[in-house]
């Protein structure tokens, strides 16, 4: 009955992380303000919860929309920007998806799902893609759609604008962008959006990964295609209510984001500063550093209560590697000062 491709996948797992300095998921470390907590909660009491939520959702929309600096019909919702690779990844035609190696998992994933093949492009060493070589595996394998990341996960950097130019100009299929980092990150792509490039972004990381809610911006037309396979009533009415809420509030997020990116700085400056640790450039909330035994430092640091991502076990260009999610001040010098003492 059940399909031995599923079978023989792993479900995704997700750490317990009770009690632990949680830096493993690129969550916004900061709770909200009481205040703002007690009006959410107004909000959320008034929600008739025995009817179906708004299944159009034109007004979200078109705040997101605003927000966005583009129309409301060029945007599309989704339970979480993984609902989103889903209906992308159904609409297309049949054929090849096109991605880094490495890069987030669920492009691949969801590919293998719905019996898409996938082609990986290896990035070089320094993590840096090159645009032709890419275009190059897209016209072999008469790709239909490519993600690239931008900035990428886990990797952290973003590449040059330069570089998604020419895969967004020289590619037939549908490129989509997945800005899920973009408020960490020194520009965004919206100027790139076409007949064939749509651009992914979440809240998730801004501060609401609780709420699942990210957006897709294309063209219309492509959108209104895409909306074709959304579930019916996709957003939670409590998400749509907190939503609309939250992005009244949007400067206390964008601010929040602008303190995780002064942090971030603070802590790759440590991190430089110890000779057992190798640091990559990283736009994103998050950091990525290479030290001899990455396993063992997992290890040590979940002793000490603190919670990172070991990328190891994807080995290649990963080997050694540990993903660190920028958190509060005092969570990052946790993590600053267990890693001295570990890494002596
Ligand atoms: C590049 C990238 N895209 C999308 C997502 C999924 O985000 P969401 O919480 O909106 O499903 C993630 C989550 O880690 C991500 O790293």
């Amino acid at each position: 009955m059940i399909r031995s491709d599923i079978k023989a996948l792993a479900a995704y797992h997700v750490p317990d992380s009770g009690g632990m300095i949680k830096l493993d998921a690129m969550e916004n470390p900061f709770a909200m303000p009481d205040g703002l907590r007690e009006q959410l909660s107004t909000m959320l009491e008034a929600v008739d919860i025995n009817r179906y939520p708004d299944a159009d959702m034109a007004e979200l929309r078109g705040k997101i929309a605003a927000h966005a600096g583009v129309n409301a019909d060029q945007i599309l919702l989704g339970n979480g920007s993984d609902e989103i690779i889903q209906m992308i990844l159904i609409t297309i035609c049949p054929g090849t998806c096109v991605v880094p190696l490495p890069t987030f998992v669920m492009y691949d994933l969801v590919s293998h799902w719905l019996k898409r093949p996938v082609a990986s492009v290896p990035l070089s060493a320094d993590f840096s893609l090159d645009a032709d070589h890419f275009l190059q595996v897209c016209a072999r394998e008469k790709a239909e759609v490519a993600f690239l990341a931008c900035p990428n996960n886990p990797t952290g950097n973003l590449w040059p604008e330069t570089t998604i130019r020419k895969i967004a100009e020289g590619f037939n299929g549908l490129l989509v962008i997945d800005e899920a980092y973009g408020p960490f990150a020194e520009r965004n792509h919206t100027h790139l959006i076409a007949d064939n490039v749509m651009i992914l972004r979440t809240f998730s990381k801004l501060g609401w990964a609780g709420l699942r809610l990210g957006y897709l911006v294309g063209e219309a037309e492509q959108i209104a295609h895409m909306n074709k396979v959304r579930m019916p009533y996709n957003i939670n009415a409590l998400t749509q209510t907190s939503a609309s809420f939250l992005l009244d509030h949007f400067d206390l997020f964008e601010q929040q984001a602008a303190d995780i990116r002064a942090e971030r700085e603070r802590v790759m400056t440590s991190l430089s500063g110890m000779d057992a640790v190798e640091v990559f450039a990283s736009q994103t909330n998050f950091v990525l550093i290479r030290v001899a035994d990455a396993d063992a430092v997992f290890e040590q640091l979940k002793q000490r209560n603190i919670l990172i991502k070991n990328m190891n076990s994807t080995r290649g260009l990963l080997a050694n590697c540990l993903r660190i999610t920028i958190g509060t001040g005092r969570e990052n010098d946790a993590v600053l000062k267990a890693l001295e003492e570990i890494l002596i």
